[in-house]
C-alpha cells in the first residue's frame, strides 16, 4: 500500500482485500453503490459486490454503457437519479470501478451529489491506474469540449487490482504505457530504466512487474499532485508530450487512443530538449525503442502546419503562448513558454513520416 497522498492506495491482484478498505473507511453498514459500464461490469461487478456485501445490506449499482460519447451531463443525471431511488445520503459512499470515463464521472457525481459523498477509486485500465485514478481530477465533456465541467475531488482511497489487465485490449494497455514512460521521463530515471529492463515482464503482464510499474506511476503521480494539487504549475509537467499530443489527438477527430497521440507528442518534445542540448540523439533513441516496443507510434502522418495551428487552440494555453513541457534531462522536466515558433515547427516535422 502507498500513503503518499492524504488517502491510500492499495494495489492488489484481486478484489479481496476491498472489505478490509471500505472497513477502514468508516463504510460499515453505510448505503454504497457501485458505478461501472456494460464492458466492466460484466466482467468484474458481481466480483465486487461478493467482496462488499458483507459490509452492508444497502449495496446497489448503476450501469451505464461504455465509452467516451457517454461522458456527460445527460449521464450523469442518470447517475443522480439512481442515487436518489436507493436513498444516498450523506454518509454513503460511491465506487467507481472501471476506466478513466467511469472514474471521471462516478467522481463528479459523487463530488456534487450533497455538496459530496465519499468516492472510492477502482480503477481497471493501465491508464486509469497510472494515471486518472489518482490526482483527483473529475468531470464530463461538454458541447464538444473534453473535461470542460468538473471538479478537483479527491478520492477516499484508490484501490488497484492489477489482475484486471488481463482482459484489456492490447491497444487499451499500450495506451496506458505511454503515460508510465512519460512518468519515468518527466520524474525518475531509474522508474524508466526499470521499465526499460523489465519490458518483456511488463509487455506479458507478469505480476509483479506490473506491481512494479503501477506502484511507481502512481508514487511519482501522486508526489507531482501533492505538491500542486490545482494545476498551478508543477504539475503542468504531467502534460509532457500532451501539447503536442492533443493536437494529433484531434485531427485524428479522436480516433487514435489518448496514448498513442501523447507518445507522438513526447518525442516531439524530446527534440526540443534536444535541441538545447538537454538530452543526446542516443537518449532520444532509447526512449523512442522503448515507446516502439510497447506498439507506441512515434511518428504521425499529419500535416505539420496543421499540428502547430491545432496546438495553438490548446484551452491550456496563457496569453496566446504555447508552453511547452521539455526535459531539462531524462528523469527531469520543466515548462517553457517561450519556445520560438520555428522551434516547434522543425520538432513537429522531425516526428512526421
Ligand atoms: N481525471 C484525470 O486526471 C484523467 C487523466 C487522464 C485521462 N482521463 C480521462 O480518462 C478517460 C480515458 O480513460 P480510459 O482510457 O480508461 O478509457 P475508458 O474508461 O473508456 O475505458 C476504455 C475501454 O476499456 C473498457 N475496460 C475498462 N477496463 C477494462 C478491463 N479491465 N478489461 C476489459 N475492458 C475494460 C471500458 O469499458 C472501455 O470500453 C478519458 O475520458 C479522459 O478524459 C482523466
Ligand atoms: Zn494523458
Amino acid at each position: 500500500m502507498l500513503v503518499s497522498l492524504e488517502y491510500p492506495i492499495y494495489t492488489a491482484e484481486s478484489y479481496i482485500g476491498l472489505e478490509t478498505a471500505l472497513l477502514s473507511t468508516g463504510a460499515s453498514g453505510a448505503s454504497i453503490c457501485v458505478c461501472s459500464d456494460e464492458n466492466v461490469a460484466a466482467l468484474y461487478l458481481e466480483e465486487v459486490l461478493r467482496n462488499i456485501n458483507t459490509l452492508s445490506s444497502k449495496v446497489s449499482y448503476h450501469v451505464q454503457k461504455a465509452g467516451e460519447e457517454h461522458k456527460n451531463l445527460n449521464n450523469i443525471e442518470h447517475i443522480y437519479k439512481h442515487f436518489v431511488k436507493v436513498g444516498l445520503d450523506r454518509h454513503s459512499f460511491v465506487l467507481a470501478l472501471g476506466g478513466g470515463v467511469v472514474g471521471d464521472m462516478a467522481g463528479f457525481a459523487a463530488a456534487t451529489y450533497m455538496r459530496g459523498v465519499r468516492c472510492c477509486q477502482i480503477p481497471t485500465t493501465l491508464l486509469s491506474q497510472v494515471d486518472s485514478g489518482v490526482g483527483g481530477k473529475t468531470g464530463v465533456d461538454f458541447m464538444g469540449f473534453k473535461n470542460l465541467i468538473g471538479a478537483f475531488y479527491q478520492p477516499a482511497f484508490v484501490y488497484i487490482n492489477a489482475s484486471t489487465l488481463k482482459t484489456l485490449p492490447d491497444f487499451q494497455f499500450s495506451s496506458g504505457m505511454a503515460e508510465v514512460i512519460k512518468h519515468g521521463l518527466i520524474c525518475d530515471k531509474p522508474y524508466l530504466d526499470m521499465i526499460y529492463n523489465d519490458r518483456d515482464k511488463i509487455k506479458s503482464l507478469f505480476p509483479s512487474a506490473i506491481r512494479a510499474v503501477v506502484e511507481g506511476s502512481c508514487r511519482i503521480k501522486s508526489s507531482v499532485v501533492l505538491r500542486d494539487e490545482k494545476e498551478s504549475s508543477l504539475r503542468m509537467i504531467l502534460n509532457f508530450g500532451h501539447t503536442f499530443g492533443h493536437a494529433i489527438e484531434s485531427l485524428s477527430g479522436f480516433a487514435m487512443p489518448h496514448g498513442h497521440a501523447v507518445s507522438v507528442g513526447m518525442c516531439a518534445a524530446l527534440r526540443i530538449s534536444q535541441s538545447t542540448g538537454a538530452i543526446t540523439n542516443d537518449e532520444i533513441a532509447y526512449v523512442e525503442n522503448l515507446l516502439s516496443f510497447f506498439s507506441l507510434p512515434t511518428r504521425s502522418a499529419y500535416d505539420p502546419e496543421e499540428v502547430l495551428n491545432q496546438m495553438s487552440r490548446d484551452k491550456k494555453n496563457r496569453n496566446g503562448q504555447i508552453n511547452i513541457v521539455a526535459l531539462t534531462k531524462l528523469g527531469e522536466a520543466e515548462v517553457r513558454s517561450n519556445v520560438p515558433q520555428q522551434q516547434i515547427f522543425n520538432a513537429i516535422m522531425s516526428v512526421t513520416e
